[in-house]
């Protein structure tokens, strides 16, 4: 097969671990006989200091004409970095939000599981951490308040800002079949996270799961709320198989997610339009404390090229091998420093980001 992959390496560890999920793909196609272009354009931060803005138009256009992207991650510190200074909407994020919209993307997928190797990374109680877990999560990632309007006023006297939270009944049943399909394809358990109890939105999205949920028997579809669930995933996390939520609380629930597996370096994520095409990137952020230091994880982004192939390319197989190459990694010892046990009794390496995407690359 021949593909056109974009990469946005971005800004902080996002150039050091697009490199290594590049390694990957570049081996994965040697080893199974396919021919991937790869083309390196800026997102973020970096390109604020290239052209005056986080994403221009060419990049959108020619994200649009590839295959997939692999983005690494925008942004820097706030407060630090001068990229802050300037208005919202030219800011490094602001490029991230107005890619996902220009391309479509509204399904976001971020799974997290709890690798047996890594349990003692796990901050949970021994026992839940034992038992493992494997969730879904399916985020809304193109409505809600991400999109609605943003503004600040001075009303009598004082300063007041506004965010508006809407979401249409097309928006919340595209994303539910997409939760439903997926579901079905696992262990059968949908549940639909919203704060009901409160919003309008989430009322009509929990009505129209119910609505959706009659066209997909096979599935058990529940309702909780987003403080509870919050709760719920410290607590037992292997109840859930699938969840499905809304933009805000999906990017809250799905950091927490990421914390339970570990390391923010090992969650990658899938960002899809209604056709194959998709972005796919680390769901952790550009971690610029540790940029340039060959020392971040470049397990989520590896991962994410995974999902590249299966979800965009339709190479399966070649996906599974990627992630069989990583849990080989994990159980010969190899870690990034963010995995690592503090004083493992030995039979755990350390190794730099390079050093991390040569192992996997070898076991391709
Ligand atoms: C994420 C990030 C983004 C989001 C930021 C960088 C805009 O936190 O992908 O989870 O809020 O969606
Ligand atoms: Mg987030």
């Amino acid at each position: 097969m021949r593909a056109d992959i974009i990469m946005l390496p971005g800004d902080g560890i996002g150039p050091e671990i697009v490199a290594e999920a590049r390694k990957v793909l570049e081996r994965t196609a040697v080893r199974f006989g396919h021919e991937f272009h790869f083309q390196e354009l800026l997102i973020g931060g970096c390109s604020i200091d290239a052209y005056g803005e986080p994403l221009t138009e060419e990049t959108i256009e020619r994200c649009c004409r590839a295959d997939a992207v692999l983005m690494g991650a925008i942004g820097g510190r706030v407060g630090q970095s001068l990229w802050y200074e300037l208005p919202p909407e030219r800011r490094p994020e602001a490029g991230l939000l107005r890619l996902r919209k220009s391309l479509r993307l509204f399904c976001n997928l971020r799974p997290a599981k709890l690798y047996s190797e890594l349990r003692n990374a796990c901050p949970l109680r021994t026992e839940i951490a034992e038992r493992g877990f494997d969730v879904m999560m399916v985020r809304e990632l193109t409505g809600g308040i991400y999109f609605g309007t943003h503004s600040t006023e001075e009303l009598d006297g004082e300063l007041v800002a506004t965010d508006t939270l809407c979401y249409r009944e097309s928006e919340i049943r595209r994303i539910a079949r997409k939760a439903f399909e997926i579901a079905e394809k696992r262990e059968g358990r949908l549940c639909s996270v919203d704060k009901a109890n409160v919003l309008a939105s989430s009322r009509l999205w929990r009505r129209l799961l119910t609505e959706e949920a009659a066209r997909y028997p096979s599935v058990r579809l529940s309702h909780a709320l987003v403080d509870s669930t919050s709760m719920q995933l410290v607590r037992d996390p292997a109840q859930f198989d699938v969840i499905v939520t809304e933009n805000m609380f999906g990017d809250i629930l799905s950091d927490e997610m990421a914390e339970i597996t570990g390391s923010l370096g090992m969650l990658p994520s899938a960002s899809l339009r209604e056709d194959s095409f998709g972005l796919y990137e680390p769901s952790g952020g550009s971690a610029p404390d540790i940029a340039g230091q060959n020392v971040a994880n470049p397990l989520a982004a590896i991962l994410s090229a995974a999902m590249l192939l299966r979800y965009s390319l339709n190479l399966t197989t070649e996906a599974e091998c990627i992630e069989e190459a990583v849990e080989e990694a994990l159980r010969r010892g190899f870690r990034t420093r963010d995995i690592a046990e503090r004083d493992s009794a030995g039979g755990q390496r350390v190794l730099s980001t390079s050093e991390m995407g040569d192992r996997i690359a070898e076991q391709i």
